[in-house]
C-alpha cells in the first residue's frame, strides 16, 4: 500500500469477515456478481505529471469465479485489488461488492464491508511485525470471535498444508519472504471471507510450495464458494485460473 490508508485499516488490512462470511452465495447482493467495476479510473497525484494508473476498467466477477490477473509490472494490477476491495477510492467510475455500491460509502461504512466480506493478501505481505506467525495467521478470526481452541485448530492444519509447520511462534521478520507470504495467505483464507484478493500470492515461491497454495485456495474455491481475484506474473497461476484478465497501461485487454 503505497497510498494513505482509510479509516478502518487496521481492521481491514488483515482481511477480516464474519464467520462463514457469506462464501457459496453471493456477497450482499441475491444473484449478483462478487465484484463488479464500472468506468474505474484512479489517477494518482505525482509531479512532475499525474499518474494515470487506472484508465476505464470494466469488471465482473461471478461469485465463485477463481480468477487471475495479468499484466506488466506498472499496469496497474496492485491498483485495481485495492480499488476492488475499497481501499483506495476510485478517482472516477465505480465499485460494487456484491449488490452494493462501495465508492461513495463513508469510511465507516466501507471498513465494515472490507471487514465482512474481503480477505486481503497484499504484495508487500503486510503482517503485524510483533505478532507471532500463528498470531498473525489468527488475528482475523480473532476479530470475529472463533474460539481459541478452533482457531489454533485452523492455524494448525493450514500451516502443515502450506510447509509452515514448526514456524508457528516465529516472528514475522525472522521468516523468509516467501514464508511470510504463506502467512499472510493464511491470514486471508482462514477466516473464510466471500472475496479474496491476492496481490501475486505465489510471487516468492518455489514450484512445490505455490501449488500447495494453490491447491488450499482452490480447495476453498470449490467447497466454500469463495470468490478468488489474483494478481499475478506466475504461468502457473494463469494456467489454473478459470478465467485470465490481461491487464495493460491500465486497461482491461480483451
Ligand atoms: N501511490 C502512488 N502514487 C503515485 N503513483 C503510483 C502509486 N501507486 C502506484 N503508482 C503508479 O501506478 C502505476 C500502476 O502501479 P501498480 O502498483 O498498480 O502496478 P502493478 O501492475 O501492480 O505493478 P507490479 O507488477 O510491479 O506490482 C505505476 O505506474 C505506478 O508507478
Ligand atoms: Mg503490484
Amino acid at each position: 500500500m503505497r497510498e494513505k490508508p482509510t479509516a478502518g485499516r487496521a481492521a481491514n488490512a488483515v482481511g477480516a469477515t464474519t464467520p462463514n462470511g457469506g462464501a457459496g452465495s453471493t456477497p450482499g447482493g441475491a444473484g449478483g456478481p462478487a465484484v463488479r467495476t464500472e468506468g474505474l479510473w484512479k489517477i494518482y497525484p505525482q509531479e512532475p505529471r499525474p499518474v494515470e494508473a487506472v484508465r476505464g476498467v470494466d469488471l465482473e466477477v461471478a461469485a465463485g469465479e477463481f480468477v487471475a490477473m495479468a499484466g506488466p509490472s506498472g499496469s496497474g494490477k496492485t491498483t485495481v485489488l485495492n480499488l476492488l476491495g475499497g481501499l483506495t477510492r476510485p478517482s472516477k467510475g465505480k465499485v460494487w461488492i456484491g449488490g452494493r455500491e462501495i465508492s461513495e460509502l463513508p469510511d465507516r461504512e466501507l471498513a465494515k464491508v472490507r471487514l465482512s466480506r474481503i480477505g486481503f493478501v497484499f504484495q508487500s505481505y503486510n503482517l503485524l511485525p510483533v505478532l507471532t506467525a500463528a498470531e498473525n495467521a489468527e488475528f482475523t478470526m480473532l476479530l470475529q470471535g472463533v474460539p481459541a481452541r478452533e482457531r489454533r485448530e485452523r492455524v494448525r492444519r493450514l500451516f502443515a498444508e502450506v510447509g509452515l509447520e514448526g514456524l508457528e511462534n516465529r516472528m514475522p521478520p525472522k521468516l523468509s519472504g516467501g514464508q511470510q507470504q504463506r502467512v499472510a495467505v493464511a491470514r486471508a483464507v482462514l477466516a473464510e471471507p466471500a472475496l479474496v484478493l491476492a496481490d501475486e500470492p505465489t510471487a516468492n515461491l518455489d514450484s512445490s510450495t505455490a501449488e500447495a497454495l494453490l491447491d488450499v485456495m482452490e480447495k476453498l474455491n470449490r467447497e466454500k464458494g469463495t470468490t478468488f481475484v489474483f494478481s499475478t506474473h506466475d504461468p502457473r497461476v494463469m494456467e489454473r485460473a478459470g478465467r485470465l484478465i490481461r491487464l495493460v497501461d491500465g486497461r482491461v485487454e480483451e
